[in-house]
Formats: structure tokens, C-alpha cells, sequence
């Protein structure tokens, strides 16, 4: 599994925003937005592109466009945040939502919603959750989008925890892994630390 932790002083900026515990949800959500589009940036550098010749006003421009891009599998609720931003750099990428509650207590996925197209006959995954704790929700998720034929699958994370990217790495089904950071360790709940708390509830309340 190739690791990319994206380093940029606007990225640092809206961690720090995100991880503050005096930001508002509406802040919140925009910072996470921000931050997204620049993992996401950084994730799709290898998507498939087709030569084209574009009229320019002046004459024929070799030029290239996004041909087939990949199937977005954002795991709701928290990735929520992250999906216009996807959508904003692949508008015409189709969207499976996988929805998973971890159980607090036991820390084991429940899984609620599963709408990933099943034959993607090895289209290339973009699987978004802004956190990557235990790593049991990622992966299952990317067992669920291997399970409906999914080519290499690139995960984007805005924090990971060190647990979790191990766990990941174990299943051998990620093919890249973009995170915003690496944080120390997982504190005695399994919430990333020090984090920024649980991103769901940070965007749209305590459930
Ligand atoms: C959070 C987060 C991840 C998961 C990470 O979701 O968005 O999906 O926990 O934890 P893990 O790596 O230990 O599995 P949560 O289950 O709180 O649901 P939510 O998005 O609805 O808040
Ligand atoms: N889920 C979150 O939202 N945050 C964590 O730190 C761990 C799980």
C-alpha cells in the first residue's frame, strides 16, 4: 500500500481549523471541504485520461481529457463532507454510499446502507472517509467495493491513526492511501489522538 501524507502550509491551516475544538459546525464543514479537494487532488493524479484535440479560437490543441473516472464510495455520515468536493473534480463519477455506524462499545461496523454498482468489472475505487481510526469501518468498505468488483482502490483519509493504516495495509485490498496526517496513536475510547473528535457530530451534531 503506497502512503501519501499531503504536506502544504493551506492544508496545515484548515487542520489546525478542524482539530480546534472552538470551530463551529458551518466552519467545520467548509474547512472540511477545502481540505478534501486537496487530498482528493493528490489522489486522482493517476486517473485514466484520453487524447483529444480541442478547437481552441486559434487552432487544434492536443489536449487531455478524464475518460472513465473512478466510482466514489463516500462511508456516511462523515464523509458527507467530502463528496462535493469529489464531485467537483470528477463530475461525471458515478457514487455508491456505503453507510456504517461503529458501535462505540464493542468498536464493531454496522453496516446500514450499501448502494456501490455491482459489477464495476475493475473500475478503479475512490473510497472517502475523513477518518481512519481502528480502521474497521475502511475496511470494510473496501471489502464491499472489492466484493462488487473494484479495480485499485485509493483511499482518502483527512487523519489516520497509525492502528488503522496497519490494518489497512493488511488486507491488501488498497491499492494508495492519501491522508492530510499521521497522528500519534488511538487514546483509550479508539478515538484518534489528538485528532479532532468524532468528525460526524463535529459536522452535524451529536447523534
Ligand atoms: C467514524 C468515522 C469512520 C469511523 C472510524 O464514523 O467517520 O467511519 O468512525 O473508526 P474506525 O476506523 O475505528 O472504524 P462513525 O461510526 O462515528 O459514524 P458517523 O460517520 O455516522 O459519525
Ligand atoms: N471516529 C471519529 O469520528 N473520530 C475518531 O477519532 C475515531 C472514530
Amino acid at each position: 500500500m503506497q502512503i501519501v501524507v499531503v504536506d502544504h502550509p493551506v492544508l496545515s491551516d484548515r487542520l489546525a481549523l478542524l482539530r480546534d475544538q472552538e470551530t463551529p459546525p458551518s466552519v467545520f464543514r467548509t474547512a472540511l471541504e477545502e481540505v478534501s479537494s486537496f487530498l482528493i487532488y493528490e489522489a486522482i493524479r493517476d486517473v485514466q485520461t484520453a487524447s483529444v484535440e480541442v478547437q481552441t479560437p486559434l487552432g487544434l490543441a492536443p489536449s487531455q481529457r478524464i475518460e472513465e473516472p473512478p466510482v466514489i464510495v463516500p462511508v456516511l455520515r462523515a464523509a458527507l463532507g467530502m463528496l462535493h468536493a469529489a464531485l467537483r473534480l470528477l463530475p461525471s463519477a458515478p457514487v455508491g454510499f456505503l453507510g456504517l455506524r461503529r458501535n462505540e462499545q464493542t468498536l464493531a461496523v454496522e453496516p446500514y446502507l450499501q448502494t456501490i454498482p455491482s459489477g464495476l468489472e475493475g473500475r478503479p475505487a475512490l473510497v472517502l472517509d475523513p477518518m481512519l481510526a481502528t480502521g474497521g469501518s475502511l475496511e470494510h468498505a473496501c471489502r464491499a467495493a472489492k466484493g462488487c468488483d473494484a479495480g485499485p482502490i485509493t483511499v482518502v483519509t483527512v487523519l489516520s491513526a497509525p492502528e488503522g493504516v496497519r490494518r489497512l495495509e493488511s488486507t491488501s485490498h488498497v491499492h494508495r492511501l492519501v491522508t492530510g496526517a499521521i497522528d500519534s496513536r488511538l487514546n483509550e475510547d479508539a478515538y484518534i489522538f489528538p485528532g479532532l473528535g468524532d468528525a460526524g457530530d463535529r459536522q452535524f451534531g451529536k447523534m
